[in-house]
């Protein structure tokens, strides 16, 4: 089993900036209801749906849902964005998620608050390097992250998100396939873990989820030793051996409605304690740490470019129609074959919105 990682420049050098949070205006809950109506409005009047993911502003969450639209992990929000009939999906969430849509609806608009809303594992995942990665192991199937370029996605065979990549890397595995895996070391080495797949891994990293800290985990384990911890599987390897749940937004969600237990630590972005607050009002919620004793964080279990998203440029995108999602077309038609070939995996074997047996 080969369990060697990439070692290209371009792979181990951060090229890209990560931004400081984004300071919104604070708004009054008159405002913030003015807005929502004029929101709503705008939304019916363009015949557009709204499609948030779990780590943004609580605000956008309710709102996709009070107008019929859905806030879903990533492979959901991939797979409501074809069954949805409206022309328009606004998708509040990083760029892959409105790229994605767009690439399996190249006939709708695809809007985006902002088009500058990236993602670490997307960044540090340039096409012409992955490019060459792929071309130097012709012998592996390439297997990528949701979180990548359209022109990375391009250049796969299968595109996974964190709700599937288990199921899909052990049926690859037991057809005797050997995996080139990109962008996120994290999640691929939980997957190797768990499958004995050989995986030759991208040096990628999220880094919201690089930051939660083993030994402080530890600690704050002692303090609520009846609390389960849940984390998602792009958390380094100390924090993923403590967890009595690894799994996608989903998934980790269902864990907190369905699990006995009356306390959880979460290790992943923030954003998802406004849901878990919602479908289970008398648990308590604990944050896994990102700073340990003397260290400091960076993103602070907030991803920064998902706080990019919020009421103000939502509403401005709809009333402009700027921040379309445009993807090359000979790109596009190349990268929608491995999302579909996830999106037919998962309706075969029934991997559904509630996560079945799945990351
Ligand atoms: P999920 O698919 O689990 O929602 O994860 C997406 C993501 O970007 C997590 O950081
Ligand atoms: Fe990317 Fe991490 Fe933000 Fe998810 S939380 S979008 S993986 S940077």
């Amino acid at each position: 089993m080969s369990t060697s990682s990439a070692t290209l420049p371009e792979a181990s050098n951060r090229t890209f900036e990560v931004p400081k949070h984004p300071e919104w205006p604070v708004l009054s809950a008159s405002e913030k209801e003015t807005l929502k109506a004029r929101i709503k409005g705008l939304l019916k009047e363009q015949n557009a749906v709204l499609v948030a993911h779990y780590y943004t502003d609580g605000d956008l969450q309710d709102l996709a849902e009070e107008t019929g639209g859905c806030v879903a992990d990533s492979l959901e929000m991939a797979r409501f964005g074809t069954e949805h009939d409206a022309p328009t999906l606004v998708v509040a969430g990083v760029r892959f998620m409105g790229e994605t849509a767009k690439i399996l609806n190249p006939e709708k608009k695809v809007l985006m608050p902002d088009l500058e809303a990236t993602c670490s594992l997307d960044a540090g995942c340039p096409a012409d390097a992955f490019t060459r990665f792929c071309d130097q192991h012709p012998d592996r199937t390439v297997v990528v992250y949701a979180n990548t370029s359209a022109a990375v996605k391009a250049r796969a065979d299968w595109v996974v998100t964190s709700g599937i990549a288990l199921s899909i890397v052990e049926h690859l595995k037991n057809k005797g396939e050997k995996i080139l895996w990109a962008p996120d070391k994290h999640l691929g080495h939980y997957i190797q873990s768990v499958t004995g797949a050989d995986m030759l891994m991208w040096d990628g990293s999220c880094v919201v989820h690089e930051e939660f800290k083993s030994v402080a985990l530890e600690r704050v384990r002692k303090l609520h030793p009846d609390a389960a911890v849940l984390v998602h599987p792009e958390s380094p390897a100390e924090v993923i051996e403590q967890a009595d749940v690894v799994g996608s937004t989903t998934a980790l969600i269902k864990a907190v409605t369905t699990m006995a237990n009356k306390e959880f630590i979460v290790a992943t972005d923030e954003g998802i304690f406004h849901k878990m607050h919602q479908l289970a009002p008398g648990k308590k919620l604990i944050e896994a740490p990102t700073a340990g004793q003397g260290a400091s964080c960076e993103s602070c279990a907030h991803c920064p470019w998902m706080a990019m998203n919020a009421l103000q440029n939502l509403a401005e995108v709809l009333e402009s129609g700027r921040n379309e999602v445009i993807i090359d077309p000979a790109t596009s038609e190349r990268a929608v074959l491995p999302i579909r070939r996830m999106l037919d995996f998962a309706r075969e074997y029934g991997i559904t919105m509630k996560g079945k047996g799945n990351a």
